[in-house]
């Protein structure tokens, strides 16, 4: 128990460094002239790794209560979240932010609402959801042991890795974090257009791409591939009034200070976003963000799913965000408002359907002469 509190410590601190150092990093600054850009071409990762990190994704087994699966809030048929405002979080609790889509996370600069992971390190976003209190709340070692005694699973692990090896849990997380990276916006009517087929996206979205980089300035935040800048902004979302009611929401939201050292935590009572990490006042109400990739599906939207529809959300930003913003009302009239909805959905692809695999058996394993 204590060494795994002080494991999550020292993990925690790490995860602080890292994210305090993106925050000094060049390009911080709102990019001028910046733009979208077509899914780029990456090499898949190894076949194997994949498949197994699929069939562990769905597995129940990986939370400490052996009842929730990352499925069970990242679910294919609800564009890979939970479709809830805010994340019911493990069970017993209820957890104060949305469940966002594991879409596209080869491309995240950062992960979370608040960027407080490396977007490059998978494996460590994975550990975090399995291990953590409020997700999955599942031990490394107890899942690792859980996992050898499914013979399925030892023969997938030997072709992922090598003849004899064996359920070791980092291994375990990186193997998640490849199958998570192969979940791609595909076939979006944006990419098509942007590659050079006008006639792709309709003339209403084509208008709206135009407002989209232009008086509707989405575009200085929203840019590249899926259509994050990986930047912290202060948009002025309004807070989702279920976590002040609900005792429990506002428990998982105090523990985060707590678990990230937040001076004074105990008198927060909004969603501080970025704050909390680098402990720097001017990063109050700060969230990264967020992509726009496959909209379609993954309503509703923000940090804390406040806004149920894309209409909210453009209505939202023509009046100049919310409190204590830098942005400035866009004066839309209603065609535009819509010909900016009709754009932000030629950035969805394909439906990205994955069959759950089911759950194989554990069987006692024999002694196998090693360990
Ligand atoms: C009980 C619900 C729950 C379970 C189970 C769960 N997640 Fe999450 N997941 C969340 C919530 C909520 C967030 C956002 C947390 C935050 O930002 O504070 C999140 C964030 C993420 C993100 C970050 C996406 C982004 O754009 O930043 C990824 C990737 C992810 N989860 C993958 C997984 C994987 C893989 C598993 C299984 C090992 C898993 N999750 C299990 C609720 C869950
Ligand atoms: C100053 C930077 C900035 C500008 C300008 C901006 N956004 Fe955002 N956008 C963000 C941030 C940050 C978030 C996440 C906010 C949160 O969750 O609290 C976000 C979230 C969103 C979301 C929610 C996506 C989801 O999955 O929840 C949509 C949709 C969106 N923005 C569309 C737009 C549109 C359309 C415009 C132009 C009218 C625009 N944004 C302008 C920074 C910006």
């Amino acid at each position: 128990m204590k060494s795994t509190n002080l494991k999550r410590t020292m993990l925690g601190l790490n995860g602080l460094m890292l994210v305090t150092a993106f925050a000094f990093a060049p390009g911080a600054a709102r990019a001028q002239g910046a733009d979208l850009a077509a899914m780029p071409e990456v090499k898949p990762g190894k076949a194997e790794m994949i498949e197994l990190g699929k069939h562990l994704f769905f597995d129940k087994r990986l939370s400490g209560d052996m009842g929730v699966s990352c499925a069970s809030c990242h679910a294919p048929d609800k564009g890979w979240g939970d479709g809830k405002a805010l994340s019911s979080g493990y069970p017993s609790m209820e957890y104060f932010r949305n469940a966002p889509t594991v879409l596209n996370s080869k491309h995240r600069k950062r992960f979370l609402w608040d960027g407080r992971l490396d977007g490059s390190d998978a494996g460590t976003l994975v550990r975090d959801m399995v291990t953590e209190a409020h997700t999955m709340n599942g031990d490394g070692r107890l899942v690792q042991e859980r996992l050898k005694q499914v013979p399925e699973y030892v023969a997938l692990w030997e072709k992922a890795f090598s003849k004899g090896s064996d359920p070791y849990s980092p291994r375990m997380f990186n193997a998640v974090g490849e199958f998570i990276k192969s979940l791609e916006t595909t076939n979006a009517p944006f990419d098509k257009f942007i590659k050079g087929d006008a006639g792709a996206i309709s003339e209403e979205a084509r208008a709206g791409y135009a407002l989209f980089k232009g008086k509707a300035n989405c575009a200085s935040c929203h840019n590249g591939p899926i259509g994050s800048d990986g930047q912290l902004h202060k948009t002025g979302v309004p807070e989702h009034p279920d976590v002040l009611k609900n005792p429990l929401r506002t428990i998982t939201m105090l523990r985060h200070y707590a678990t990230s050292g937040m001076p004074n935590y105990m008198n927060a009572r909004t969603d501080v976003g970025f704050y909390a990490i680098s402990k720097d006042l001017r990063d109050a109400g700060k969230f990264q963000t967020a992509q726009l990739r496959d909209l379609k599906y993954t309503a509703p939207y923000m940090h804390n799913g406040v806004f149920a529809t894309l209409d909210e959300v453009i209505d939202f930003y023509n009046r100049g965000g919310g409190q204590g913003s830098l942005l400035k009302p866009l004066n839309l009239s209603a065609g535009e408002k819509q010909a900016l909805k009709a754009f932000l959905l030629t950035l969805s692809g394909d439906p990205v359907v994955v069959k759950d695999p089911g759950q194989p058996d554990m069987q006692i394993r024999a002694n196998y002469g090693k360990n």
